[in-house]
């Protein structure tokens, strides 16, 4: 990380971490903490915390933790140096610029510029003579000229490099239309063709309003093409991190959020006024692209394809929304496949019946398990029973749990008050079933205390903990290194530990600043276990509680060091015997 140490002590020093986070969260002060509505995950109770005199922010619901620069970092899904300059520009600093950063930066906003001149060409070419066929195409689908503009649509030409001239003549090189994904090199000519070719063009714009890429459709049915072709993973595209539409649907006043999985689908419901609608980029829905949903509203609406394959990535991506915090209604298709088509069919108010219908998770589960079962024969009659009782135990509210045991009841015909015991039952197994898993747990203490990222588990579980509280304490008490001068990083058996262990050592022999907010070259995912840790030790610990986790630290070093010199001697030893010289 090539900024220099120095000015990163200072920006973080004019970036006080509840300034920054208070533009984003209402914080209230309790003690010396601040607390707020967490901004990664939905959430109605506080559990999003501040400690200003620590520099850190951690959420006690979704674990993500960090300082200033992480924060901004995940706030805007900024890289590091990204949000090291939107700080800057926060607080009037000049950013001493890393050449490798500057250039890659100026990459990126020469792929945005180049982006929005090529959504600027296609939308031209569909007002031109050769997108007379697309233009039709567009308008026979039902969508006016001004949803063409809201949404930027547009057409690429059936040319080989329309494109390629277009863009070459607004001076970008051949190099940048290459990594726009746009175009492609011939690997036998050397020459460039456009990557989109006859197709109607969506652009795709991301939450900060630069086109990153395009969908194409292809208007002529052809089992040989594809029906859509979306423009490749680049510098500035990942199909994970971004849903379409959602630079609209981020200003609807709607109040939640409809996923479904085709452009046509979000296009056609902006169109009808449902202005909250967004869509996956041709993937699955993912755990980032929770997030992103997450960080706009709390509740979504899930509309999938009544198919087959729909109700299958129905089932797949209720509980990633809900781990990302979401509420999850699921709105079941029916007389049409998919929005775009039942909006078309039967207009706006229809749909409205269908989303006043549309069930919450735990009702289109227990739909989903209905349809498994016919209630007539006894035994389906008895796993229907089972299954659902299973479900509706999960439910933390009493109140919900009677509604639904009272419907499920009444749909198998048995009395409410059977359904009740059925429930509790299915409580009762299941609680103990989570007391034979906690027993396990105990009986293997190193596993629970295991980091449950497998990129930073521990290999030596009793070091670990030691090492943990010597981070803890440092990091609450900057003078405490002087005191553990004997213990250098190589020692720790945690390599991301000793990383941070080195970091803030080396920080504090310089006479610079110790805090969270000054490490560098972490992952995010590293970033917020080193909050958490922090978080969890809270006290402190005496000076001789601490010498003795440095005492800990070095003894496991040394019987490692020892150990494998011994594998070593074991080994010699082996050899010798097998070569038959003895020992
Ligand atoms: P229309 O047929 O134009 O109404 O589109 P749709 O949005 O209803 O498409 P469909 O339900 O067939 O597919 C849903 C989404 O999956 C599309 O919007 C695309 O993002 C993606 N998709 C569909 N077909 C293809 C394909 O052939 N290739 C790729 N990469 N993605 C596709
Ligand atoms: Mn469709």
């Amino acid at each position: 990380m090539a900024f220099p140490p120095a000015f990163i002590d200072e920006l973080v020093a004019r970036n006080p971490i509840e300034d920054v986070v208070g533009q984003y969260v209402n914080l209230k002060r309790s003690g010396g903490n601040m607390f707020g509505l967490c901004p990664f995950h939905g959430e109605k109770t506080a559990s999003f915390s501040v400690a200003p005199d620590k520099g850190i922010y951690y959420c006690f619901g979704c674990h993500k933790g960090g300082g200033v620069i992480n924060f901004q970092m995940e706030m805007e899904g900024l890289s590091y140096p990204d949000a090291v300059r939107a700080l800057a520009k926060r607080c009037g600093m000049t950013v001493p610029e890393d050449e490798q950063y500057q250039s890659r930066y100026r990459q990126q906003e020469r792929l945005w510029a180049l982006h929005k001149e090529a959504a600027r060409f296609f939308h031209s070419q569909l007002y031109a003579p050769v997108g007379k066929a697309a233009l039709e195409y567009a308008l026979g689908r039902g969508m006016p000229k001004s949803t063409l503009t809201t949404f930027g649509i547009g057409y690429a030409p059936d040319s080989w490099d329309s494109m390629v001239k277009a863009m070459r003549a607004k001076g970008y090189t051949d190099q940048e239309l290459i990594d726009s994904g746009l175009v492609t090199k011939s690997q036998k000519s050397g020459n460039l063709f456009d990557r989109f070719r006859d197709r109607l063009m969506f652009p795709i714009i991301d939450v900060r309003g630069n086109v990153i890429g395009f969908g194409g459709r292809i208007m002529k049915n052809d089992k040989e093409a594809a029906k859509y072709l979306n423009s490749p993973e680049t510098m500035i595209f990942n199909k994970r991190k971004n849903l379409f539409a959602l630079n609209l649907a981020k200003k609807s006043k709607l109040g939640y959020l409809i996923l479904v999985e085709g452009y046509m689908d979000a296009i056609a419901l902006h169109q009808y006024g449902f202005d909250c609608a967004v869509a996956s980029l041709g993937t699955a829905l993912t755990e980032d692209g929770a997030t992103l949903l997450s960080k706009y509203t709390d509740q979504v609406v899930l509309i999938y394809d009544g198919d087959t394959a729909g109700q299958n990535a129905t089932k797949r991506a209720i509980p990633i929304l809900e781990k990302a915090g979401l509420h999850v209604k699921v709105l079941q298709m029916r007389d049409a496949k998919d929005p775009d088509e039942f909006l078309k069919k039967f207009g706006a108010d229809k749909f409205k019946v269908l989303l006043e219908e549309s069930s919450n998770r735990v009702e289109y589960q227990l739909n989903a398990i209905r349809k498994k079962y016919d209630l007539h024969q006894d035994d389906q009659k008895v796993k229907f029973l089972h299954e659902c009782a299973d479900l509706i135990s999960t439910l933390s509210s009493p109140v919900q749990r009677e509604v639904y045991g009272g419907r499920v009841a009444e749909a198998a015909k048995i009395s409410p008050d059977a359904m009740k015991l059925e429930i509790s039952r299915a409580w009762k197994r299941r609680q103990y079933q989570q007391k034979k898993k906690q027993e396990a747990m105990d009986l293997a203490p190193a596993k629970a205390l295991q980091p449950k990222s497998r990129t930073i588990r521990y290999d030596n579980v009793k070091s670990a903990m030691a090492e943990e509280c010597v981070i803890a304490q440092v990091l609450r008490e900057p003078a405490l290194l002087d005191q553990t001068k004997a213990l250098q990083a190589e020692a720790f058996s945690s390599e991301l530990l000793g990383r941070v262990y080195g970091q803030l050592q080396l920080r504090h022999q310089q006479g610079m600043d110790v805090s969270v907010a000054v490490l560098t070259d972490l992952s995010s995912e590293e970033m917020s276990h080193i909050t958490a840790i922090i978080q969890r030790q809270q006290e402190t610990v005496s000076e001789k509680a601490l010498a003795d986790c440095v005492g800990t630290i070095l003894a496991e070093h040394q019987a490692s060091s020892v150990s494998s010199e011994d594998d070593l001697l074991a080994l010699q030893n082996k050899l010798r015997e097998r070569k038959g010289l003895g020992v």
